[in-house]
């Protein structure tokens, strides 16, 4: 029996909580009392199987016990220190991630710690602009960086452009403003649609040299804003948000253009880090990618604890440490999350985190194609690790989708018909939490440390709402 007044929270919930995603009376908040592995259990002590991994965050698991008790640790030790003095676990979650981490892949240099995810985009487009001198980057379709000024201004889905959904349903309301500030917009990768009218792997015959389409067409769109006025390129390795797992091809051919464009190169690794695609950071699973820019947050410290972090090669960090940059935030290299990500590291480290996720997720996608095999409302399956992008559709052949403005929603209207929903709904009968974020993919995934009986679990639970969403259409 829980010892916490729920009803008393929800009266304060709703009436001193600003809600997100909906307004407050299409609210339907679900208590939780607490978390425990790939599991939250809510107020009735009912256990819920997370296959959302809440926002892909939560890489090592829930509460991993040496976690808390480094968390409890350090704050024995501190109560806060500013960025300007020292702390031993700063300066060790730095030599990790370069060292530990990414030691053998010979490029990263430094790291600077931020706030979060959105925070490590604001910082790392500005260190691309005062180290280029240049102000233009170039981000892609389909693309999610993050909601602050900065961040959004790189973010394409319009679902996640900070816009709002009024009173009278079907109008969506853009924050005045808040445009594309010096940034512009490239293909995606995304060959299931591809938006310019190409079919993967045909496509790689269509230039002599074997470059994609899209790839070209970028190059093309950076030549077009004079690639002397561009600072930078930013991508993310797979598109969270978005939902798309690109080609093999396309990150190296991105490379190979950035490198002859004589652009810098920042990797989005706020979601795709940290064991999420079964290597460390997303890029590695596409060979000998080296960014200038790297962001993280999320499962640096298994969100354990609010941290982000940025880590650029070793040209950009001699530019930062030949400037007096005034660049500060009040919590930025706080002992406390710095603590929290060394022990979480040195935990993803001990159980090779990748390395399960990389084993997990081959077993998880085979069971995806099998579902797929079942379930002419799947038009693909696509992924690695813990991120799975299946499309839903409703004729295989044409590739029709149940919902026309497909990644173009911006959330507006009746969403009780959205596939992605209808899936939400049965898993939840199954005890199972699964979705997406675009009203046609489901986007999947639990923590790196899965075990199989919780996919075998999130399996069923797909399969059974599947075939319930193919008795609906
Ligand atoms: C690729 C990417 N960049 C940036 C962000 C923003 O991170 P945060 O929500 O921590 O600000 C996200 C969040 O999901 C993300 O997926």
């Amino acid at each position: 029996m829980s010892k916490i007044d729920w009803k008393q929270v929800e009266q304060w919930n709703n009436e001193y909580v600003i809600k997100c995603f909906l307004k407050q009376s299409e609210y339907g908040t679900m208590f939780i009392e607490s978390t425990e592995g790939d599991y939250l259990i809510d107020a009735d002590g009912k256990r819920w199987l997370d296959f959302y991994n809440q926002l892909y965050c939560v890489n090592a698991g829930q509460k991993v016990p040496e976690v808390q008790q480094a968390i409890k640790d350090a704050t024995d030790r501190y109560g806060f220190v500013w960025d300007i003095y020292t702390t031993d676990y700063k300066a060790e979650a730095a030599k990790m991630i370069v060292k530990d981490i990414l030691g053998d892949k010979g490029w990263a240099s430094q790291v600077r710690f931020t706030l979060g995810g959105g925070d490590s985009v604001e910082v790392a487009s500005l260190i691309a602009r005062l180290y280029t001198n240049k102000n233009l980057i170039a981000t892609r379709e389909h693309a999610y960086h993050g909601v602050s000024s900065g961040a959004v201004s790189f973010t394409t889905t319009p679902a996640s452009r900070n816009n709002a959904v009024t009173e009278e349903y079907g109008k969506s309301l853009e924050v005045p403003g808040a445009d594309f500030q010096g940034s512009f917009m490239c293909p995606a990768p995304f060959c299931y649609r591809c938006s310019l009218g190409h079919t993967y792997p045909e496509c790689k015959c269509v230039h002599a040299d074997g470059t994609l389409p899209c790839v070209k067409q970028t190059e093309a769109v950076i030549r077009s804003h004079n690639v002397n006025r561009v600072a930078a390129i930013i991508t993310e390795p797979a598109f969270g948000a978005g939902t798309i797992m690109p080609p093999k091809e396309y990150l190296p051919q991105i490379q190979d253009m950035k490198n002859r464009l004589g652009i810098l190169w920042i990797m989005d690794e706020v979601l795709m880090g940290w064991g999420r695609l079964g290597e460390w950071f997303g890029h590695q699973l596409y060979g000998d990618i080296k960014p200038d820019i790297m962001t993280t947050a999320k499962g640096i410290s298994s969100s354990s604890l609010p941290l982000g972090a940025v880590i650029v090669n070793e040209k950009v960090a001699k530019f930062l440490a030949e400037i007096r940059w005034n660049h500060v935030s009040t919590f930025s290299g706080h002992p406390i999350p710095v603590a929290a990500a060394v022990a979480n590291m040195k935990y993803l480290i001990k159980n090779d985190a990748p390395g399960h996720c990389k084993k997990a997720g081959e077993y998880f996608g085979q069971e995806l194609l099998a579902l797929e095999e079942k379930h002419s409302s799947i038009g693909l399956v696509a992924g690695a690790g813990m991120f799975w992008q299946v499309e839903l559709v409703k004729n295989r052949e044409t590739k029709e989708p149940f919902i026309a403005d497909d990644r173009y929603l911006t959330f507006a209207g009746d969403q009780s018909k959205y596939p992605v929903h209808i899936i939400a709904d049965k898993c939840a009968e199954k005890g199972v939490l699964l979705g997406g974020f675009v009203p046609n993919t489901l986007r999947i995934g639990a923590s790196c440390m899965v075990e199989k009986a919780d996919m075998d679990k999130a399996i069923n639970a797909m399969d059974y709402a599947l075939t319930y969403l193919e008795t609906q259409f």
